[in-house]
């Protein structure tokens, strides 16, 4: 079985990479710009045209693996992770960089099996870095191994974040709490790259200590879970404990007592999962 999901992972590297191609050839054309759950969750038709290339591809290969897919749910499918192999899709993380050619955009590749990831494949397609990470076998980009920062001073550290696409004033409002409380730590500094799998990537990579957000959904984040932890970082769920990738709700970071000093300065909140259906929200 082992071979088989390495071949899989062999295989969403590939369609990565070609999907990262449609990503950048669709910067240069008119884009049509759609709405989400709100006015600045935006979507474009490339981010559904990548979408179904990445589900088309791997269903030829793979037919009787599931799939849960960013567009796909906003289209009303069930988010529903099972134990059969699945394959978590991010078609564009940071779709609203990408309206505005704002140079960081993701195709973010999750894989699971008996709900545990498997692998986890981010292409950020502007800069071309493959960043990947197979359980068990570290995290990668483009071939190179990753490690975490080992700085252990939060106050000798950079955070990423981000502000997300809820404009609710309560929701904004804990934001902004956070943030002000984490920079009064003091810490050397916040920076968001606009793509959840990107920070994460960054996190895996030692550019930057800590990543943390409320708001996230599972496709932002299963691939670059996977890389942080292979790349020797620990992740938690922001009141502490065991992440879940459904709650919408994630810290990573390059160590527990780093992450859990962020714990403790997030004024968090519970969005609706991403389990639970529009309609029992
Ligand atoms: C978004 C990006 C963004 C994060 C949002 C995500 P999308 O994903 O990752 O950085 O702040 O929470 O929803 O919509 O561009 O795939």
């Amino acid at each position: 079985m082992a071979d088989l999901w390495q071949n899989a992972m062999d295989y969403a590297v590939a369609i990565a990479r070609k999907a990262g191609e449609v990503v950048r050839d669709a910067l240069r054309d008119d884009m049509k710009v759609m709405t989400k759950s709100s006015s600045v969750d935006l979507v474009t038709q490339t981010d559904q045209k990548v979408e179904q290339l990445i589900i088309q591809s791997v269903k030829e290969k793979f037919p009787t693996h599931r799939f849960i897919g960013e567009e796909s749910v906003a289209a009303g499918e069930a988010c529903d992770l099972t134990d059969s192999p699945t394959w978590i899709i991010d078609p564009i993380d940071g779709t609203t960089n990408f309206v505005h050619a704002f140079p960081f955009v993701a195709v973010s590749i999750g894989f699971s099996v008996n709900k545990q990831s498997e692998f986890g494949v981010v292409y950020s397609c502007l800069e071309d870095k493959m960043f990947t990470a197979r359980r068990g076998k570290g995290a990668f980009c483009n071939g190179e191994p990753l490690k975490v920062s080992d700085q252990e001073d939060i106050k000798q550290s950079i955070i990423a974040t981000e502000f997300g696409s809820s404009r609710e004033p309560e929701a904004v409002d804990k934001i902004f709490s956070s943030l002000r409380n984490i920079l009064c730590i003091p810490v050397h500094g916040v920076r968001g790259a606009g793509s959840a799998a990107i920070n994460m990537c960054l996190v895996a990579s030692g550019c930057v200590e800590a990543y943390y957000e409320i708001g996230i959904h599972i496709w932002d984040v299963a691939a670059g879970s996977l890389i942080v932890s292979e790349a020797g970082g620990v992740l938690m769920d922001v009141e502490g404990g065991v992440v879940d990738l459904m709650s919408r709700r994630i810290v990573a970071a390059n160590r527990r007592a780093i992450a859990e000093r962020i714990v403790k300065e997030i004024d968090s909140f519970s969005p609706p999962r991403d389990d639970t259906p529009p309609s029992k929200q």
